[in-house]
């Protein structure tokens, strides 16, 4: 819906941190500005990358008191959903491609208590949200292919990103639209032209020499962009 309805939101992605002094690296980005911590968890099936299990999200989770919102790019979600929850996860995202029962998958998260994400592909159409966007609290469009960071933003996800923040006012529904994936500086400001009020950023903010001026710059650059998503006529 609107901009007031959909704040900004930042959210580091821990898988740019230094993992041999993470609780230190997730609590220097609350104290830099940071309002949620993204982790990503890939299992070396869905994506070629192996990363992050429920303990690690249960020792990162003791550094902060800020949202921790977990990326889900593995194969059967279902049985992983309670484990992170319990971890500590507040919001917990799935992909709509590892989920051929996605309706109820998305059920499966909800009775954990955690809020519900489902994110899609760069190359993944909207079509699979059609019937089930009033289920979800937020979209994670991924404007690279999950796996790394470091990747170059894919400026073909852009008409996606209107697409959808349409549908999503068409509806009269408050869902956020999370980018995930070569989200700096450079690529910020069009993404929330877009539509976006979600924006992850691993190397932005861990590479930066100062996680606390990455944040900001990151911020206002989001926030202009949104000023212009709503100033932008229906249907432009
Ligand atoms: C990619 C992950 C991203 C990644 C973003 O599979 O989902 O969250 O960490 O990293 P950057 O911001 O470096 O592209
Ligand atoms: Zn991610």
């Amino acid at each position: 819906m609107t901009a007031m309805s959909t704040p900004v939101r930042i959210a580091p992605s821990i898988l740019s941190a230094d993992f041999g002094h993470l609780h230190d690296d997730v609590r220097a980005v609350a104290a830099a500005g940071a309002d949620w911590i993204h982790v990503d968890v890939m299992d070396g099936h869905f994506v070629p990358n192996l990363t992050i299990g429920p303990l690690v999200v249960a020792a990162a989770r003791k550094a902060c008191d800020l949202p921790f919102d977990v990326h889900l790019m593995i194969a059967h979600p279902d049985a992983y959903a309670a484990a992170f929850r319990d971890a500590g996860a507040d919001l917990i995202t799935v992909h709509a491609e590892t989920c051929p029962h996605l309706h109820r998958t998305l059920q499966v998260v909800r009775a954990t208590g955690a809020k519900v994400g489902v994110s899609l592909n760069p190359h993944s159409p909207l079509n699979p949200l059609e019937h089930i966007l009033d289920e979800v609290d937020l979209v994670l469009l991924m404007t690279v292919n999950p796996g790394f960071g470091g990747q170059k933003f894919i400026r073909g996800v852009l008409p996606k990103i209107r697409k959808l923040r349409e549908m999503i006012r068409a509806r009269g529904l408050t869902v956020d639209i999370s980018v995930d994936g070569g989200i700096n500086s450079a690529t910020v400001f069009e993404a929330a032209a877009a539509g976006a009020n979600v924006f992850v950023a691993g190397s932005a903010v861990f590479g930066a020499p100062d996680y606390g001026d990455a944040i900001a710059e990151l911020r206002a650059l989001a926030l202009s962009g949104v000023e212009t998503s709503k100033a932008a006529p229906v249907g432009a």
